[in-house]
């Protein structure tokens, strides 16, 4: 299948150095072993931080996990350490950069580590967006990012008076965003957009969805002035499998089972479901239900696991997708990656460096730091 890149994705993989044959085709024990020794090497001046889609083999290492929100304040917070090696993908590398300090340098074990929903927001689409919505003469409009996009489309809406989201503090956005304009241009993943704007009271008719691939977003002047929230058609393609047809098969086979879901997943599934929240707050929802608790959640497959094992032991956890739903480009940072990582880091050698240039820089972070302020 052919595949089109947008600049972003282009950037990213061309400048990956891939994991020499040296590292291919390890033990597991042998890997956990060197791990461990370029770890206690690198001491204090290192920092794993490790997203909850992360593989057990990797996230173990870990010395900090967390959802996007919580990783974005523990980049901030641990400025003794001269490198973060970031488990997870490449725009929670790019935030990490952003957040951490000048003498910090961030780490991506893989650079193909992306994410297909980021990629779906390209900064030269968001800016014939901006002017189409001029052009139509919508104003009042505040750009709201999803944590999952480009510095780029972060530096966009930070230099605009907009602001940056994640699954946790959706809501408190929104409500800043609206204190600030009529309107919220919301990228890219239109179901997070539409979830959080329907839970705060926005009715449907009142959001529209803008189609970068359409001119003017497919859309008519008297639709995008009418609405309330204008979502990026973007959307997560491991979320969006879950369905309410799966929801019912788990209550019709476990009477009194509780569904949770991720925000990232439709509007009628998260309808149907019980309770709806970011990675950390799936966590301790399910950690702190009764024992004997039966759990069908809907989110990445390896937290679901980890959720079942060892994170909710005494409780029930099932994935609403009988297959499971693999993030595959998570899946990237192997634990071959890791090590190779950390050894250069021991050599000296820092590889699939993240770097977020200027005034890129500077824009994104005053939209992070917006959102950090956000309670
Ligand atoms: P969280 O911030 O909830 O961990 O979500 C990140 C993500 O990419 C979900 O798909
Ligand atoms: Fe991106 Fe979806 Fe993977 Fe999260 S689960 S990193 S939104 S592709």
């Amino acid at each position: 299948m052919l595949q089109i890149l947008n600049d972003y994705e282009k950037t990213r993989l061309s400048e990956r150095q891939p994991l020499p044959d040296s590292y291919l085709g390890l033990a597991d024990e042998d890997m956990d072993v060197r791990i461990a020794e370029a770890r206690r090497t690198l001491g204090r001046r290192l920092v794993i931080l490790g997203h909850h889609y992360q593989r057990d083999e990797v996230i173990k290492f870990a010395d900090y996990t967390g959802d996007s929100f919580k990783l974005s304040r523990q980049a901030a917070s641990r400025v003794d350490a001269d490198y973060i090696a970031f488990c997870g993908v490449h725009f929670m590398a790019e935030s990490a950069d952003i957040l951490s300090g000048p003498h910090q340098q961030v780490v991506l074990p893989d650079l193909a580590a992306g994410c297909s929903m980021a990629d779906m927001a390209d900064p030269d689409d968001l800016d014939i967006c901006w002017r189409e919505l001029e052009q139509m003469g919508v104003g009042s409009v505040v750009p709201v990012t999803y944590i999952n996009s480009a510095a780029a489309i972060k530096a966009f809406c930070g230099e605009r008076g907009g602001v940056v989201c994640t699954s946790s503090n959706a809501p408190a956005t929104l409500r800043w965003a609206w204190e600030r304009g009529e309107r919220i241009l919301f990228l890219p993943d239109q179901h997070l957009g539409r979830n959080t704007a329907y839970k705060l009271g926005v009715p449907l008719d009142r959001m529209v969805v803008w189609d970068p691939n359409e001119i003017c977003g497919g859309l008519t002047e008297d639709e995008v002035r009418a609405a309330r929230m204008i979502l990026w058609k973007g959307h997560c393609s491991v979320h969006t499998r879950f369905t309410v047809g799966q929801i019912d098969t788990l209550r019709r086979h476990h009477p009194g089972i509780r569904i949770i879901v991720h925000p990232e997943c439709t509007l009628d599934v998260v309808q149907a479901a019980d309770d709806c929240g970011s990675t950390e707050y799936i966590i301790k929802t399910v950690q702190q239900s009764p024992v004997g608790s039966v759990w069908g959640v809907g989110t990445e497959v390896h937290l679901v696991n980890r959720l079942a094992r060892t994170l909710a032991p005494d409780r029930t956890v099932l994935s609403l997708d009988q297959f499971g739903c693999l993030c595959s480009t998570m899946f990237r940072i192997s634990p071959n990656h890791l090590l190779w990582s950390l050894e250069n880091l021991v050599d000296g050698r820092v590889t699939n460096r993240i770097v977020v240039p200027d005034p890129q820089r500077h824009w994104a972070r005053l939209a992070l730091d917006r959102m950090l302020a956000i309670q």
